[in-house]
């Protein structure tokens, strides 16, 4: 069997939240201990969210808060590959050598461009062709698994499809990957219901402090018709056990005050030890750097040699 290779990304667009840890990011430290034999890579990817954050301050700044998160919730340099997208070229070169090979109504099917689309949004051509860019970072390392949230299932699919292509116009030349979801978290919920997400205003983040945390779960969208806050346990469900629940929620008909309460002592318990540890890091700024710029290193190595690859495939070397 073929050596396992997982690669992720997070954009630096804004603080994670805990939707993004309990769908993602908590797996990418798992793998460390489940697949030791695997190669792992994981990305800032910054060129993806070039598209939002569009101030040169800002996004060294999100750049830099994310590379600690990474960091915080243990993930190992030695272990996992850390680096920048913008580090390495090789990303966005053979993004355009797909852009040549794939038409424009076929990323017109993709959810993200038809939802911005829906919306009456004014669409860069970056966003346009984000999944082109995703598939770019996938293929570039030979991935086998790619481990997102359920709303990552279609990029990955796409990226599969434009290793098909390449690979029958050009010979065999990538790897076909496979996305790898979570049950029960893939879509984590967030404050009013709907999908966490950074652009809606209703995560609860992950390196949240006390107040901001109560302040989120206070905020929890209840609906005083039934006995069981359903938005308040969905939540709650991340951070304690079936039976745990079932016990708390059954003993608690209709007090949502103290529900909520006990919400927020267990979400505290969770993030207070990630709270502490990042504030740790937080101390020795030039580490980020350094494991940054060993993991490009890394990466550079790798996609350097796959593009190589590619252009031979091409005719342009
Ligand atoms: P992003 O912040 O968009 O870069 O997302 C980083 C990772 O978190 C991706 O794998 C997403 O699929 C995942 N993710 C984002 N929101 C959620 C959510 N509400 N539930 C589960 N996973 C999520
Ligand atoms: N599109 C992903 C997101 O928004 C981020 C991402 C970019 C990514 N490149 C990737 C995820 C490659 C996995 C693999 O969450």
């Amino acid at each position: 069997m073929s050596k396992k290779i997982i690669l992720s990304g997070v954009q630096p667009t804004a603080r994670p939240h805990i939707g993004n840890y309990f769908g993602a990011m908590k797996q990418f430290v798992n793998f460390q201990t489940t697949q030791p034999d695997a190669e792992k890579f994981f990305m800032i990817v910054d060129y993806h969210a070039l598209n939002t954050v569009q101030d040169a301050a800002q996004m060294k700044q999100f750049t830099y808060d994310l590379a600690l998160d990474y960091l915080a919730i243990g993930l190992d340099p030695e272990h996992s590959t850390l680096f920048k997208q913008s580090d390495v070229s090789a990303h966005t070169e053979l993004a355009w050598i797909f852009d040549t090979i794939i038409t424009m109504p076929y990323l017109m099917r993709a959810h993200a461009f038809k939802d911005a689309e829906a919306k009456n949004k004014e669409i860069s051509v970056g966003t346009f062709n984000y999944p082109v860019l995703m598939a770019a970072d996938i293929l570039l390392y030979g991935t086998t698994t790619v481990p997102v949230g359920q709303d990552q299932k279609q990029h990955v699919e796409y990226s599969r499809d434009i290793a098909q292509k390449f690979n029958s116009i050009f010979g065999e030349t990538f790897h076909l990957p496979e996305p790898m979801i979570m049950e029960h978290v893939g879509t984590v919920p967030g404050i009013d219901g709907r999908k966490m997400s950074k652009s809606y205003n209703n995560t609860i983040p992950l390196f949240a402090t006390r107040e901001e945390i109560t302040k989120a779960v206070m905020g929890i969208v209840t609906d005083s018709g039934s006995d069981i806050p359903t938005n308040v346990r969905a939540i709650h469900a991340l951070f304690k056990s079936e039976t745990e629940l079932t016990a708390l929620y059954d003993a608690n008909k209709g007090k949502y005050k103290i529900l909520k309460e006990a919400l927020i002592e267990d979400i505290d318990a969770f993030i207070k030890p990630l709270r502490e540890r990042r504030a740790e890091l937080a101390q020795d700024p030039d580490r980020v750097a350094q494991v940054l710029k060993q993991g490009a290193v890394r990466a550079n190595e790798r996609a350097q040699a796959k593009l190589i690859e590619v252009k031979k495939a091409i005719g342009v070397l």
